[in-house]
């Protein structure tokens, strides 16, 4: 039997009957593999081929936009956050974080706004100091700023 293996396939499962189940490395359906009459297999899939990723934890928009922050004050702290995922260990293995850049999270005052996910925990006002303890203690130890806190979904 011949089988081109699909790079998004990561996992086969015998489900009976001569068909073989595949999934995508997050455990999503990928399709099904069927023997032809050439004894070869065909996998038809429902899905096109989606990317894999590695686990992480949190993740945190940071507003660079011009409303919430008219000085900008948004893009100098995003430039400042790999350097404080780093010193916290954030940056690879399980805990690591993801980050994102965007230029408007809809609020457009008090800036620069801040949202952490999963939890959506939204900071206002942030600062330098600010954005040490939101990396320290929300992003590392799980612990909310609450004082910067104005919003949670
Ligand atoms: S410009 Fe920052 S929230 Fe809109």
């Amino acid at each position: 039997m011949q089988f081109r293996r699909n790079a998004a396939i990561s996992r086969l499962v015998s489900i009976g009957d001569g068909i073989i189940g595949a999934s995508h490395a997050n455990g999503k359906y990928a399709g099904h593999i069927f023997p032809d009459s050439h004894d070869k297999i065909i996998l038809k899939t429902s899905m096109p081929d989606l990317p894999s990723m590695d686990p992480y934890a949190r993740h945190v928009l940071l507003c660079t936009g011009a409303y919430c922050s008219p000085d900008r004050r948004g893009r100098e702290l995003y430039a400042q956050l790999p350097a404080l995922l780093e010193r916290e260990g954030l940056l690879f293995g399980p805990r690591r974080v993801k980050r994102g850049e965007t230029s408007c999270l809809g609020v457009c005052t008090a800036g620069p706004i801040v949202v952490v996910y999963p939890e959506g925990v939204w900071y206002a006002n942030v600062d330098l100091p600010l954005l040490e303890r939101i990396v320290r203690e929300h992003l590392k130890e799980g612990r909310v700023v609450e004082e910067a806190v104005f919003h949670r979904l």
